[in-house]
């Protein structure tokens, strides 16, 4: 299937790569394993419109309301016995099974994220989907491409790929792809626009008053640019189900939100497969039908009340005809055709009774604890382990302070090194002890095992004839110098780490657990020190520029081999490629919006929760550029334990002759208008490795559109392109990116369309949205 191979290739951050080392030059094709299953959903459509003729009204309703207790997942579509229908089994999501027994935890999403490696967050959605597939568990609910980090302290940052749409959409495109090669179904979430948990759904009063959800009030150009790439991409990718948010937009809650679902997913981005809902998200039925919802998830208004806005209701609205037939069936179709498309009618495994084991005494689920889970991990870990480590970032190593060379004492300091207090605890901020391999909340995993910073840091040790000597009490090294550590270590590692969570915004900018004491009294200490960090997103790091701080790791939540994974980082055994995917601030006044947080009476007023994006494009790097901003780490920033150079020149070729403003209007693929991914230029760079020792360079494509032709607003430079390659030290190769309409485009909102600007386009290629190396312009029109 070459045609769909090169249309991955343009969607993958279309880069081919050619080598002039060796024999002459040979061209390379990158990307992820080959997509093995075709994008034409035709037959698949043709077998829904099938089942739902096959199908009486309440078993309709029945397919589009989930049900506690009709399976043993977190979501239910009960079973048609009569039509030879096994049910629809929807399991959290996104970095394991979270529910399950025998099954792995892996990285979270800002790690993978941070590997800007497409093959890997490819392979980790495969395995994932083998996962979720071993199972039963029919849709995966994930990726969380959104929150993309709007707020820095916003709680589930981690869970998703940051705020860059370009790395976010690779990244969400390679999850997708792989998951749905493994046969299951993914749901990218959360549209659009739940940037914080602070009032993400309604509450009540004590007085019974209805204080309505958080407003994300975005207008639709930073919606088009921003918040829905990503999803763009996602619909482009296939992808079987998107999640409506709990928050509102505009005003309107997302799930009844027709200018969100029926307009933008559905006509402008010609979405085919099914919009569910967030867990009890839905406030309406005829409203949230019409606006576009299929599938009400769990299905119950709440744990307590079994009725539902669909269900029954959904039935008499179309038995009374207030809701006509023709868009149930609709509905219906829609959830059956990515079934259908990736064969799960063709024997799918059974869904493990057991896949709610951990939720422990949860009401109104079916939980079984009496046999024996299935084992879905497989050979998982090594991959686990390697994504992690690929997915550090080394902010910091003067005097080549890593990698470590068999030191004779190494000192271990901080409560993120040791063996969690308890597995079950190992995602909760109950933990003041203990390595923090993953986040909160249903994006939770529950690991079978977890090796810890301290044990595989003994391991290595005792391999290399080293000592090892530890306090990890934080407490007590943010009271005092250790002076009683003894022998002094000739390196200190500091483990620190930053709990975030689903349902709590975070409230601190540092590190948990008097993190800046603990860094500086250990390093006052101690010869050498290196801290490396577990955080769910952005920290301000008060310490860096502390002279006896010579290393910083950032590892965000790395999943259960962490300590193997940081071992393998902090030896060389493998060279650090990991980049930022999101800014780090010298002081937390010059990060982006805070979170919305009314205190006071007025937080009781019905419709006072609103959040207005004023901010527009301008988030992360974007602001910092448009505010003159000096970071203390950037976006795209990371370091190596070799050196990389680019030649100050580009070259640039436009691929067609004449180029429009607009692109060719075409009839609606899934993405959107398929011009608009059209490649109009190629732009080649030499990249070389100059160091001593072997390593992935990963060279970036910034664009500038011309300020003069383009609406106010729009970021001075906006990442198009990326590549990771592995390099031979003094390897030198010419990277080629393809960039699409759409990348060098702007929404224009009058003429509703991606319109290529005149005058001058700048293309800068570096190795950090502040590290610009070559540059080069061009005018397309
Ligand atoms: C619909 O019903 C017919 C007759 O019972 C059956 O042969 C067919 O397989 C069913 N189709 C689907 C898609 O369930
Ligand atoms: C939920 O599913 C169970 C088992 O299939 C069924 O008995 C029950 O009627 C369903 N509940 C609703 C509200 O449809
Ligand atoms: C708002 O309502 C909640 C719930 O009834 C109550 O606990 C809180 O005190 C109220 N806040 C103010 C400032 O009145
Ligand atoms: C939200 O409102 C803004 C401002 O009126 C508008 O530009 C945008 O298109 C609206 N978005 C949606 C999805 O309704
Ligand atoms: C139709 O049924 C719905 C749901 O039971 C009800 O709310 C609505 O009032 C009914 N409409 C008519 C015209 O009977
Ligand atoms: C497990 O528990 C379920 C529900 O209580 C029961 O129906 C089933 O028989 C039990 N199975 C075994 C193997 O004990
Ligand atoms: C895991 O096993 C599969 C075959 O079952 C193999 O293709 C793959 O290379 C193995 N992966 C690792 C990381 O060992
Ligand atoms: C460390 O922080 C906790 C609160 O997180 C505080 O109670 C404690 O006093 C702090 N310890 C020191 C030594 O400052
Ligand atoms: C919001 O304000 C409340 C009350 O002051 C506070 O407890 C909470 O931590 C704040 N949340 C955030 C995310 O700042
Ligand atoms: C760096 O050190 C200076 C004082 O030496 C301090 O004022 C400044 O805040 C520090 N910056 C950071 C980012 O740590
Ligand atoms: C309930 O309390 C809110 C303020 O918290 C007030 O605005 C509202 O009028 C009260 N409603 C009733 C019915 O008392
Ligand atoms: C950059 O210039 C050098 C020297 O003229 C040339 O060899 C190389 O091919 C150029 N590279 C690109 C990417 O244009």
């Amino acid at each position: 299937m070459p045609q769909t191979n090169t249309i991955k290739l343009l969607l993958c951050s279309s880069v081919l790569y050619t080598t002039t080392q060796g024999h002459g030059q040979s061209t390379l094709a990158a990307g992820g394993p080959l997509w093995s299953i075709s994008r034409d959903w035709s037959a698949a459509i043709n077998k829904a419109d099938e089942f739902v003729r096959n199908l009486t009204l309440a078993e309709k309703v029945s397919m589009v309301t989930g049900n506690l207790t009709a399976g043993s997942c977190i979501g239910n579509i009960a079973p048609i016995d009569r039509v030879g229908f096994t049910g629809l089994c929807v399991q959290d999501g996104p970095l394991g099974i979270r529910t399950a027994d025998l099954a792995s935890v892996f990285p979270a999403g800002l790690t993978i994220a941070a590997s800007w490696d497409p093959d890997l967050m490819y392979s980790r959605g495969f395995a994932l989907g083998e996962e979720f597939r071993g199972k039963g568990a029919h849709v995966y609910l994930g990726p969380s491409s959104g929150a993309i980090g709007r707020h820095p302290l916003g709680g589930r940052n981690w869970e998703g790929f940051g705020p860059d749409p370009h790395l976010n959409a690779i990244a969400t495109q390679q999850t997708i792809l792989g998951v749905q090669d493994a046969g299951v179904q993914a749901c990218v979430k959360h549209y659009v626009g739940n940037e914080q948990e602070t009032q993400r759904s309604n509450t009540e009063t004590s007085n019974g008053t209805n204080i309505l959800a958080l407003s994300a009030n975005i207008d639709d150009r930073t919606m088009h640019e921003l918040y829905l790439w990503p999803f763009a991409q996602a619909i482009r990718s296939g992808v079987a189900s998107v999640m409506c948010a709990y928050n509102r937009v505009n005003q309107t809650y997302t799930c009844e939100n027709g200018p969100l679902l029926n307009d933008l997913l559905r006509e402008e981005l010609g979405f085919q497969g099914y919009v569910m809902s967030d867990f009890f998200a839905v406030h309406s039925g005829l409203e949230s039908a019409t606006a576009g919802l299929d599938m009400n998830m769990p299905g119950p208004l709440s744990q307590l009340n079994s009725e539902s806005y669909f269900g029954k209701n959904l039935a008499n609205l179309v038995a009374n005809g207030s809701y006509p037939l023709e868009k149930l069936d609709d509905m219906v179709r829609r959830i059956m055709i990515p079934y259908f498309h990736l064969g799960q009618d063709q024997g799918y495994p059974s869904t493990d009774p057991t896949s709610l084991a951990l939720l422990g005494a949860s009401y109104g689920y079916h939980i079984v604890l009496n046999t024996t889970a299935r084992d879905v991990r497989s050979n998982h870990s090594a991959l686990i382990r390697k994504i992690a480590a690929e997915g550090t970032i080394l902010l910091k190593n003067e005097d080549d302070v890593l990698p470590l060379d068999k030191p004779s004492v190494i000192g271990v300091f901080g409560n993120g090194a040791t063996d969690p207090t308890s597995l079950y605890n190992a995602g909760s901020s109950a933990s003041e002890n203990g390595a923090l391999l993953v986040g909160g909340g249903s994006g939770t995993g529950r690991a079978t095992y977890v090796v810890s910073p301290l044990e595989a840091l003994k391991t290595r040790a005792k391999a290399d004839g080293s000592r090892i000597v530890w306090l990890t009490d934080n407490d007590a090294l943010a009271a005092s110098e250790p002076t009683s550590v003894y022998p002094t270590p000739d390196i200190c590692l500091i483990f620190l780490k930053t709990f975030a969570s689903e349902g709590v915004d975070r409230t601190s900018f540092e590190a948990d657990w008097n993190s800046t004491m603990v860094v500086n009294n250990v390093a006052s200490f101690c010869p050498k020190t290196v801290v490396i960090l577990n955080s769910g997103g952005v920290n301000t790091m008060p310490w860096a520029n502390n002279t006896k701080v010579q290393g910083i790791l950032s590892a965000h939540y790395p999943g259960q081999e962490m300590g193997n994974s940081i071992v393998d980082v902090l030896y060389g055994l493998v060279n650090p490629s990991g980049r930022l995917p999101y800014t780090i601030p010298q002081n937390e006044e010059d990060s982006g919006p805070s979170i919305v947080n009314i205190t006071g009476p007025f937080m009781n007023n019905s419709n006072a929760w609103q959040d207005d994006y004023t901010d527009g494009l301008l988030v992360d790097y974007r602001r910092y550029d448009a505010l003159n901003i000096t970071p203390l780490y950037e976006f795209g920033y990371g370091l190596s334990y070799t050196s990389f150079s680019l030649a100050p020149n580009v070259s640039i070729t436009k691929l067609q002759q004449v180029i429009s403003a607009k692109p060719i209007d075409q009839a609606v693929k899934p993405g959107g208008n398929p011009d608009l991914y059209t490649p109009l230029l190629s732009v080649r760079a030499d990249v070389q490795n100059t160091g001593k020792v072997n390593g992935a360079a990963i060279p970036q494509l910034y664009v500038s559109l011309p300020q003069n032709s383009v609406p106010l607003g729009t970021p001075i430079r906006m990442l198009r392109s990326f590549k990771k390659i592995p390099l031979e030290f003094g390897q030198q190769v010419t990277v080629e990116s393809l960039l699409s309409r759409k990348d060098l485009s702007f929404w224009d909102v009058e003429s509703q369309n991606w319109i290529v600007p005149a005058g001058q386009i700048t293309i800068e290629v570096g190795f950090s949205s502040r590290d610009l190396r070559a540059v080069g312009t061009v005018e397309l029109l």
